[in-house]
């Protein structure tokens, strides 16, 4: 012990990448245990910049042992593209554990999301276009594909075959494409088998272990809650589990193992994709956000929806998660700024909602009430204390915390690995 888990409060890039490298010299394991190569983590050391997606950002900490488990889709392709660019780099990667248990994306997951999306139309999710929804859509209907299945060649050619019958007919008549071979879907998979052999274990046993013999192993989501299957805007959200439950179902540990959950929240919102975003702006102070903050993703390259920070999300996210610790990013971005104006409630057609309101309807008629705090001009980013802060950015953060209902242990004020204010420790039991 202990177990902690770190999840995005909003709707993803909150700097959860940055706040688990924070962790990571005082932690053993980082698991990811949702999502795949949908996420993308941006990790700055002494000036060198790393973007990760498949691998848990601890990958970067030497001695950490990174671990993909059981919840996650892997698209093996990119996993070893991403060693092998982390191996030329001079990573240490050697330690990489990975659950026989998780998912394989296989690359009529990637078309069918590419064609599924065209098809939609308007009514598209703005996917990130890498197979994450069909491959767990396989995985719920049963005719998913796992890391154990490559070591066995004719359970692997009948699972193959299994998983293509139907797609084929779909692709061919409806989406208008080529008919998948099961021997091109083998082939490919197959040539991996041999170097993935080594790191494939049944992780949950190794990750009880080490929390047995009193390691701390840091369970890192992909994505947010407001992005999570059942507690996000559905249908505009991911498809797997990234709130705090997800690291328990995801990595085959119990919920009794966890002692902490961090949530990690920027001091404005951001969203990529489609979907309700009560707060977004659409004026030159939304521009404002997205070039001083750098709001483009590290995924796709597009540029991110830009809006002011929203309370009733922030106590959602402490309840859905039972948060215990608020890491909040990126202050630095709000420096300049006559006022700022802080979400507390919305007005859904007439009626004052301080909670989320998690039917479709009603969080897309939602409109922002805001109250507006004052706003500071000093450069924070040499603040390495509470007390560094100005008056107003110390008020900022003072009334986030009262209106979250969680305390804030620490707080960005730039990318960089010791651009951040420890304010209460990270790591500690219940
Ligand atoms: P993740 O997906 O949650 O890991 O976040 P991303 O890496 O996609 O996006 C967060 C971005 O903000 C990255 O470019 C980080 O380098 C950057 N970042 C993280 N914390 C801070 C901070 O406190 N201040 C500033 N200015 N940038 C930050
Ligand atoms: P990290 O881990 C922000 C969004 C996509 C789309 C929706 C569904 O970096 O915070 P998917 O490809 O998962 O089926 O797309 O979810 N999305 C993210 N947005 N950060 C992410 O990850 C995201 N992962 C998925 O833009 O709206
Ligand atoms: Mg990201």
């Amino acid at each position: 012990m202990p177990g902690v888990v770190l999840v995005g409060a909003q709707w993803g890039d909150e700097g959860k990448g940055k706040a688990t490298d924070l962790l990571g010299s005082r932690v053993d394991y980082v698991v990811k245990f949702n999502g795949g190569n949908n996420a993308g983590h941006t990790v700055v050391i002494d000036d060198e910049k790393y973007a990760l997606h498949l691998l848990p950002s601890g990958i970067l900490s030497p001695g950490v042992v990174p671990v993909i488990a059981n919840g996650v889709v892997v698209d093996i392709e990119v996993l070893f593209e991403e060693l092998d660019a982390l191996i030329a780099r001079g990573v240490d990667v050697s330690r990489l554990l990975v659950s026989g248990s998780a998912h394989i994306i296989a690359p009529y997951h990637r078309t069918i999301d590419k064609v599924t999306e065209r098809f939609l139309g308007k009514r598209r999710i703005g996917t990130t276009g890498r197979g994450i929804g069909p491959a767990y859509a396989d995985k719920t209907n049963r005719v998913g594909i796992r890391m154990w299945d490559l070591f066995d060649e004719k359970i692997l050619r009948a699972k193959i075959e299994g998983s293509l019958d139907q797609k084929n007919h779909l692709l061919v008549k409806v989406y208008n494409r080529r008919a998948i071979t099961v021997d091109e879907t083998l082939d490919e998979l197959l040539q991996y088998a041999d170097r993935l052999r080594p790191m494939v274990t049944d992780t949950a046993v190794e990750l009880n272990k080490a929390l047995d013999a009193g390691k701390n192993v840091l369970f890192e989501a992909g994505q947010a809650t407001m992005l999570d299957i059942d507690h996000g805007t559905y249908p505009f959200v991911t498809s797997s589990s990234a709130t705090a439950g997800g690291a328990v179902t995801g990595s085959g540990v119990g919920p009794t193992r966890i002692d902490s959950v961090i949530g990690v929240i920027k001091a404005y919102t951001t969203r990529v994709g489609e979907g309700p975003f009560p707060t977004e702006l659409f004026d030159d102070k939304g521009e404002f956000l997205r070039k001083t903050g750098g709001e483009y993703g590290v995924t796709t390259g597009r540029a991110r929806r830009t809006g002011w920070y929203d309370a009733v999300i922030a106590r959602y996210a402490t309840r859905i998660n039972g948060l215990t610790d608020i890491v909040l990013t990126k202050l630095d971005v709000l420096t300049g700024m006559e006022k700022v104006p802080v979400c507390v409630a919305y007005d859904v057609d007439g009626v004052r909602y301080d909670e989320m309101p998690t039917d479709q309807t009603a969080f897309h008629h939602a409109k922002p009430i805001y109250e507006e705090l004052d706003g500071w001009w000093e450069d924070i980013s040499r603040a390495r204390s509470f007390e560094d802060l100005p008056k107003n950015a110390q008020a900022y953060v003072h009334a986030l915390e009262a209106m979250s209902g969680t305390r804030i242990s620490a707080i960005g004020v730039g990318p960089k690995r010791d651009e951040i204010i420890p304010v209460h420790d990270l790591i500690h039991t219940r």
